[in-house]
């Protein structure tokens, strides 16, 4: 299966993901492909019935292991359900987050070990992986004060600056291992510029 239209948005809290999916998805459209918007944790009605477990509740709820096996759990389900699905009708599947975020948050953010992670990937996702991912980037006090203003996902904002700084590095390394896969977008930047980065890379990357 091609996942060349396979998209995933990445990046610590407050980066503006959605904003830059829907005006990705839109530009898109009008350029007349199909276009499936998603998000994880969710994007099934079991993985949002997993979601509600996973994004609300004290930080220390799951451990980090836990977190990683209710992510995949979620994940699957999605892949199965809703990704798949699209990628084989030719549709541009765009999603909010994916495989990375837990490689960041429960991986370098948390202590789950990266071996886990790896072999979780390769049974459960079993090649569905995104052609072009892009990593938003900001200082990750810049976007918890974002996060904070907008209300949202509060379980794993409130895990701590330390925490978002580690994720943060753990998102830089993976662009750094996966350069072909991988674009970091300066998210610190005004709306406007980061819509214009987003689509530079997407057009150049995919031959649009
Ligand atoms: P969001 O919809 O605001 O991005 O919230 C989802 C939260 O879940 C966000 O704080 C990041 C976190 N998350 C993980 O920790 N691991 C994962 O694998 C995914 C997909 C999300």
């Amino acid at each position: 299966m091609t996942q060349g239209s396979f998209i995933s948005f990445e990046g610590g809290e407050g980066a503006g993901k959605s904003t830059q999916i829907r005006r990705l998805a839109e530009r898109l459209q009008t350029a007349g492909h199909d276009v499936v918007v998603t998000r994880e944790p969710g994007g099934s009605s079991g993985a949002e019935a997993i979601r509600e477990l996973l994004v609300n509740g004290e930080a220390d709820r799951w451990s980090p292991v836990t977190e990683t096996l209710l992510m995949y759990a979620a994940r699957r389900d999605h892949v199965e359900r809703v990704i798949r699905p699209a990628l084989a009708e030719g549709k541009f599947v765009l999603c909010d987050r994916f495989a990375d975020s837990t490689r960041a948050y429960q991986g370098a953010g948390g202590d789950a070990p990266a071996s886990l992670i790896a072999a979780l990937e390769d049974h459960v996702l079993a090649g569905t992986v995104p052609g072009l991912t892009l990593i938003l980037d900001l200082p990750a006090e810049v976007g918890l004060a974002r996060a904070e203003a907008r209300g949202g996902a509060a379980r794993f904002e409130s895990k701590g600056l330390p925490f978002h700084e580690r994720l943060r590095a753990g998102y830089l390394e993976i662009a750094r291992q996966e350069p072909e896969r991988c674009v970091v977008i300066g998210a610190d930047a005004a709306l406007d510029a980061v819509t214009d980065a987003i689509w530079a890379a997407v057009a150049q990357r995919l031959n649009l």
